[in-house]
């Protein structure tokens, strides 16, 4: 109330919502949105061919032709169709059958459904959901909502985040003592902490699921978003079937994909999908049950999604707009990634393991005794101690790393790199002449 800051403007870097960060939208994506939502424009001489073509194709299969119909509740059937296309072409091959396409809203949507489906029992029978730490907190949350119980398996900070088959035998092992783990969450890229599992590593994982029986869950949202030289995006699905039908005939697999990252950061359609393999088909008709109560993803956001897996190809008169389009994005952010990663590891007392992909950072911060102490006395977790002052002396929002979990005695906080490059530049130093003042004042 009228209290004189510091700072003119709040940056916002706690939340990786791309356009509110004034990322521009894709207009081959919002050309085909537009004319289903509004088809009198298929009529108009400013819309390209191939654009009205897509929007043909969704129309025909809505109810009605309209946008405005309910859509069967596992989505439109020519969407499924497109995402199982783009499934196998991404996947080198390996067959996607459209029945196992779930259209959903967000992949949050699609991760709540399965977790739902998923957890049972009672007392030490209760469902054991394994997830890495740090962890997106969709995860915790959606445990304790569903009275699940929440594993934990911590990643190798020491090794980029890397996750070690080695500490998910020990949580699963110590799991067993209390509940029944069965379920194994994998985020990959991961949020917040930014690292492309190695093809090895997903295999070993993919081996401890079959071994375990466990149902594995991986959240590929962020498949797009790769950024490290030697780094390279592998799906869940295909690494699966690479290893031979022993595999590909058992492991439970749901993969999730969305509108909401990449390079078009349409968070506010709602659109994503998941692929469930491996389903017993009682399960299955559970799965279809549970989901047909809430009638059907917005169909809308299916529109939108169906882009996403169906872009324009190179004979097709948007191929070159869209791909600029596309690629300055994912330029752009793997240069903020790299700018992020440098800086940070300027500043003493600042940690930062590399971005490798997704779009956050979670630097490590040094936070000494005497700040530790202050915090206690201001009843908050020393990070969060850390983050409120950030905010206060330079406007700068950014989510302090207990709100994803961290090592004990070990403190983060989460920054997303979707600032324009110039503002990031800027931020970026409000933040090391912060933290430098922050161990002053502390020390
Ligand atoms: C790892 C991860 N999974 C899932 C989601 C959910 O995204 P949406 O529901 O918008 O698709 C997010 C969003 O930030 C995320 O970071």
């Amino acid at each position: 109330t009228g209290i004189k800051k510091p700072f003119t403007e709040v940056i916002k870097a706690n939340i990786g919502d791309a356009h509110a960060m004034g990322q521009r939208p894709i207009t081959f994506l919002r050309q085909v949105v537009a004319l289903c939502t509004y088809p009198d424009l298929l009529d108009s001489p400013s819309f390209p061919e191939d654009a009205k073509n897509r929007a043909r194709r969704i129309l025909q299969g809505c109810g009605g032709n309209s946008l405005g119909s309910y859509s069967a509740s596992q989505g439109v059937n020519c969407i499924r169709e497109d995402v199982a296309a783009y499934i196998e072409r991404r996947d080198g091959g390996v067959p996607a059958d459209p029945d196992n396409i779930y259209l959903t809203t967000g992949a949050s949507d699609g991760i709540a459904a399965i977790l739902k489906l998923l957890v049972s029992g009672g007392g030490k029978t209760r469902t054991g959901v394994m997830i890495p730490i740090p962890q997106y907190p969709l995860y915790s949350a959606a445990i304790s909502e569903l009275d699940a119980i929440q594993v934990n398996y911590y990643l190798d900070e020491e090794n980029c985040w890397a996750l070690d088959v080695n500490e998910l035998g020990r949580s699963l092992n110590e799991a067993k003592t209390y509940c029944n783990p069965k379920v194994l969450c994998i985020i990959n890229p991961g949020n917040p902490t930014g690292q492309v599992q190695s093809r090895q590593c997903i295999e070993d994982v993919i081996h401890f699921a079959w071994e375990e029986k466990l149902f594995l869950l991986a959240d590929e949202v962020y498949q797009d978003n790769v950024y490290s030289e030697g780094c390279q995006f592998h799906s869940f699905k295909k690494i699966l079937y690479e290893m031979g039908p022993e595999y590909y005939n058992n492991v439970e697999l749901a993969s999730f994909h969305s509108t909401s990252k990449g390079y078009m950061g349409e968070c506010g359609y709602r659109g994503g999908y998941m692929e469930v393999i491996n389903l017993h088909p009682e399960i299955k008709g559970q799965l279809v049950k549970l989901l047909s109560v809430r009638l059907c993803p917005p169909v809308s956001g299916q529109a939108a999604m169906d882009i996403v897996v169906n872009p324009p190809v190179p004979e097709e008169e948007s191929y070159v707009q869209f791909i600029k389009e596309k690629e300055s994005v994912l330029n752009d952010l793997a240069k903020k990634a790299k700018l992020t990663e440098d800086l940070f590891n300027q500043v003493p007392g600042i940690h930062c393991n590399p971005l490798q992909g997704a779009m956050y950072a979670f630097p490590r911060i040094f936070i000494p005794s005497k700040a530790i102490e202050a915090a206690k006395g201001n009843k908050m977790a020393p990070d969060m101690f850390y983050c409120m002052k950030l905010l206060e002396e330079t406007g700068i929002c950014v989510v302090p790393g207990s709100g994803f979990g961290q090592r004990e005695g070990s403190y983060h906080f989460r920054m997303t790199i979707l600032p324009p490059v110039e503002k990031l530049k800027i931020l970026l130093e409000k933040v090391k002449d912060f933290h430098i003042k922050f161990l002053e004042e502390y020390a």
